[in-house]
């Protein structure tokens, strides 16, 4: 038996779609453990992009894949990528079960999203505007909706117009404008409950035979560290746990079944929406990074702040998550540059760092210390071993492991699934 979890070390996009794709090929299972489709993956095959908001990208292996009941799922937004990826040949259907526990993205909760965000005004968090926050706020008041609810069919109707009703109250007063029309959404709601009803189920008899089995189950955990609602950069996080403790009670596996947890790094740092940032830079290289990691949201198209790797927060990550080893992805986007700096701590006033701080003042003061090293200037998207690339580089990964405290497993150096470097099969799968 082997659960490896799969986490975001920074603050998400760190191409965790990619890895999760590469293991799923050697898994029986995939199952997703938290987040909605504020995520988004990017998944390249034979040149092909898929994208996914809510669907692991394992299906794409035919590997059984579920959303597991720490997901929030947007019902639209799955019937949508269910006919995207039938329509790519991808047999969704045989593969894919959703968590009955799952809570549903009602269509009033990305509405109260934006809401929320308009009166935050300059504090706003910078959210996907997808309903995340106001989802999970349900789910937690106990007055949510789950996915099983979808199944039943008798007062289904009726308890749909009440809290569209309910909710419409609410909009009225703070935000008229975003008052929904609720005829047309119960009609719709009614439709996707109908084609999502066979994917509908108690995904627990089924997780829980496949660990008894000793299956290879991956749980692929959405945005990163830093977003986590209790260890992040509060309040400028999701509304859930992508640490790897998410990852057990988003998917109800025991935290002594995890046999791995590969942290996903990205060579630079990036971040989307409001909050702290000691290393983001500006100017020319933030021009760079961005373009040539092509650093654009999936989910929203928003340019995403980047900047140098911030081996404090990485570190942390390593330490929360109980890392066993890392994968570093997109190094190939630093190829063209000189001088390349990394920072292993922070310095604010007399204080200095090593991770990052919990109190949000502080951490926003935090200077990052920054250590340079000569670039490699190579395009290195076309080697496939750890010992051929260039001196420099193999420098850097030395250099990012010593800091993260972890060895790499692998090594992304282009966005196809075949630009990969395997550094140590056996820290990723048995
Ligand atoms: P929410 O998850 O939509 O509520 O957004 C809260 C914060 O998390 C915002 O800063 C978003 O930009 C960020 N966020 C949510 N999902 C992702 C993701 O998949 N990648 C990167 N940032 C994300």
């Amino acid at each position: 038996m082997s659960v490896t979890v799969i986490v975001g070390a920074q603050w998400g996009d760190e191409g965790k779609g990619k890895v999760v794709d590469l293991l799923s090929r050697n898994a029986d299972l995939v199952i997703r453990s938290q987040g909605g489709s504020n995520a988004g993956h990017t998944v390249v095959v034979k040149g092909t992009t898929y994208q996914f908001h809510l669907i692991p990208s394992g299906i794409l292996e035919g590997t059984r894949s579920v959303l597991g009941n720490g997901v929030v799922v947007d019902p639209a937004q799955l019937v949508k990528e269910i006919s995207l990826l039938e329509s790519m040949g991808v047999d969704v259907r045989s593969h894919l079960l959703v968590s009955d526990r799952a809570h549903v993205v009602m269509p009033y909760h990305p509405r109260l999203d934006g809401a929320q965000e308009q009166a935050r005004g300059s504090r706003k968090i910078g959210t996907t505007n997808r309903g995340i926050g106001p989802a999970y706020e349900d789910k937690v008041r106990r007055t949510g909706i789950r996915m099983g609810d979808l199944r039943s069919g008798d007062r289904l109707a009726e308890r749909i117009t009440e809290l569209i009703e309910e909710r419409n109250r609410q909009l009225e007063l703070v935000s008229p404008d975003r008052v929904c029309d609720v005829a047309q959404e119960r009609k719709a709601l009614l439709e996707e409950a109908e084609l999502l009803r066979p994917y509908i189920v108690d995904t627990f008899p089924m997780t829980d035979e496949a660990l008894r089995k000793g299956a290879r189950i991956v749980v692929e955990g959405a945005q990163g560290t830093m977003l986590d609602i209790d260890l992040g950069t509060y309040p400028y996080v999701t509304s859930s746990s992508p640490t790897a403790g998410g990852a057990c009670t988003g998917t109800g596996i025991p935290p002594t079944a995890i046999t791995r947890v590969i942290g996903i790094v990205k060579a630079y740092t990036t971040r989307v929406g409001e909050g702290p940032f000691p290393t983001e830079v500006t100017g020319e290289l933030e021009t760079l990074l961005r373009e040539r990691g092509h650093e654009y949201g999936v989910t929203t198209g928003r340019p995403r702040r980047v900047g140098w790797f911030d081996g404090a927060v990485a570190q942390y990550s390593a330490r929360v998550n109980g890392m066993t080893a890392m994968v570093i992805t997109k190094i190939d986007v630093l190829d063209t540059l000189g001088t390349i700096s990394t920072a292993g701590a922070y310095q604010a006033g007399d204080a200095s760092y090593s991770y990052p701080p919990s109190d949000l003042g502080a951490f926003a003061a935090c200077v990052p210390v920054y250590e340079e090293q000569k670039g490699w200037q190579k395009d290195i998207s076309t080697i496939r071993s750890r010992e051929e690339l260039p001196r420099e580089c193999r420098d850097y990964v030395t250099h990012l492991e010593e800091l993260v405290g972890v060895p790499s497993a692998a090594i992304s150096v282009g966005p196809d699934r075949e630009e990969t470097i395997l550094c140590n099969a056996s820290l990723l799968w048995d």
